[in-house]
């Protein structure tokens, strides 16, 4: 089937009429990856599933709701938007909006943005606004300039983001011929992904196209875990760039599918998240940015802890979990050179190159 982007495939589910302007980048349709080695390696009773976000079209799941965003505000006469980002949302606003062909500013954290986001919003063409802040400081601020101003704002405040990005829980479903997974788990920051995911979930359900709704299991940085504390944080922290939030906007509806699915929302430590982050690349061949492996770095916890233990499955006596990896590796190469081991360097000689793999001279071949 041609991939015609999540408004084009779920359009039943989606608010847009016949006439309705479409601007997408043929986003979503990401893969389900059976991750057969970190199953084995974290509990024998589960089958776990990564949602390869890292490849839509801008690397990261903010696409799918960015395209229902950017396209609602141009049927809404709208020439320009304006965003507050972890870095993300930037890179995709930026080029859904030059895409289509309107004016797109982004407020960010300044020195708090991975390389590979940054670079995008500006090669995008994007206004490009660091403030002496966090995030919260500049979702506030940007909150504020669109009340009083003809600028659409299409952070996850905006409905339209959810409404496309809820398209992940119907591909999943798909996948699965039918069936939720018992748990879905996914990291949280401003809270829309796991929002958007449960409504997702519910619409599908409620549609008789699933059989089932899963857990929700959400995963703050425990440096920046206010849905865990029950308080804003002040200053949150986390090598997680992407989840650095203390004050989520959707903070609501997020504790809403927790306690309405039955689920968990939970928090990991930086340590637990660099140990997934280089587990899930190391043995399972998948990159993803670090904020992605808390959900991994979640599952690790609870399993160690028993939650699964008991657990009985939908479908058989194997726990499937899906876990949403956010964004691609290669949006962070900052932080994925300083987790990995060194490189060498050496003479430019067979023998130099010999030695600094571990091989002898007389040996022929790599056994
Ligand atoms: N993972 C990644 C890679 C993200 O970029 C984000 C959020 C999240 C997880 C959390 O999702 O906010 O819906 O709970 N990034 C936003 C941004 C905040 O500005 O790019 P959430």
């Amino acid at each position: 089937m041609l991939n015609r982007g999540v408004i084009e495939r779920y359009r039943a589910y989606m608010p847009v009429t016949p006439t309705t302007r479409i601007i997408t980048l043929n986003e979503g349709s990401t893969p389900l990856i059976p991750a057969y080695n970190l199953a084995k390696a974290i509990h024998p009773r589960l089958d776990i599933y990564l949602k390869y976000e890292g490849l839509n079209p801008t690397g990261s799941f903010k696409d799918r709701g960015m395209t229902m965003a950017i396209t609602k505000a141009v049927e809404d006469g709208f020439e320009g938007v304006i965003c507050a980002s972890t870095g993300n949302t930037s890179a995709s606003a930026a080029a859904y909006a030059a895409r289509a062909g309107i004016k797109c500013i982004v407020i960010i954290p300044e020195g708090k943005i991975a390389l590979g986001k940054l670079s995008q919003a500006m090669i995008h063409g994007a206004r490009v606004v660091q403030i002496k802040g966090n995030f919260d400081n500049a979702l506030q601020l940007v909150r504020s300039i669109a009340s009083r101003h003809a600028i659409a704002l299409v952070n996850s405040v905006n409905p339209f983001r959810i409404e496309g990005q809820k398209s992940g829980a119907f591909e999943i479903v798909d996948d699965l011929e039918g069936y939720a997974p018992d748990c879905h788990a996914l990291p949280v920051g401003n809270a829309g992904n796991i929002s958007a995911y449960w409504k997702g979930y519910k619409e599908y359900f409620a549609a008789g196209k699933a059989k089932n709704r899963p857990k929700m299991l959400g995963f703050q940085a425990a440096g920046s875990a206010p849905i865990v504390l029950g308080r804003p944080v002040d200053d949150p922290q986390t090598f997680a760039t992407a989840i650095r939030i203390g004050n989520p906007a959707s903070w609501k509806t997020a504790v809403e599918a927790r306690d309405e699915s039955g689920g968990v929302i939970g928090m990991v430590t930086d340590h637990q998240i660099r140990d997934a982050y280089k587990m899930l690349a190391s043995i399972e061949g998948v990159f993803a940015e670090p904020a992605s492996a808390a959900s991994i770095a979640g599952l690790i916890k609870l399993a160690a802890n028993g939650y699964f233990d008991t657990m009985k499955p939908i479908v058989g006596d194997r726990i499937r979990v899906t876990c949403v990896l956010t964004g691609h590796g290669l949006k962070d190469p900052d932080s994925a050179i300083k987790a990995a081991e060194e490189t060498v360097t050496v003479e430019p000689t067979e023998e130099a190159v010999l030695e600094a793999i571990g091989l002898e001279a007389s040996v022929s071949a790599l056994v």
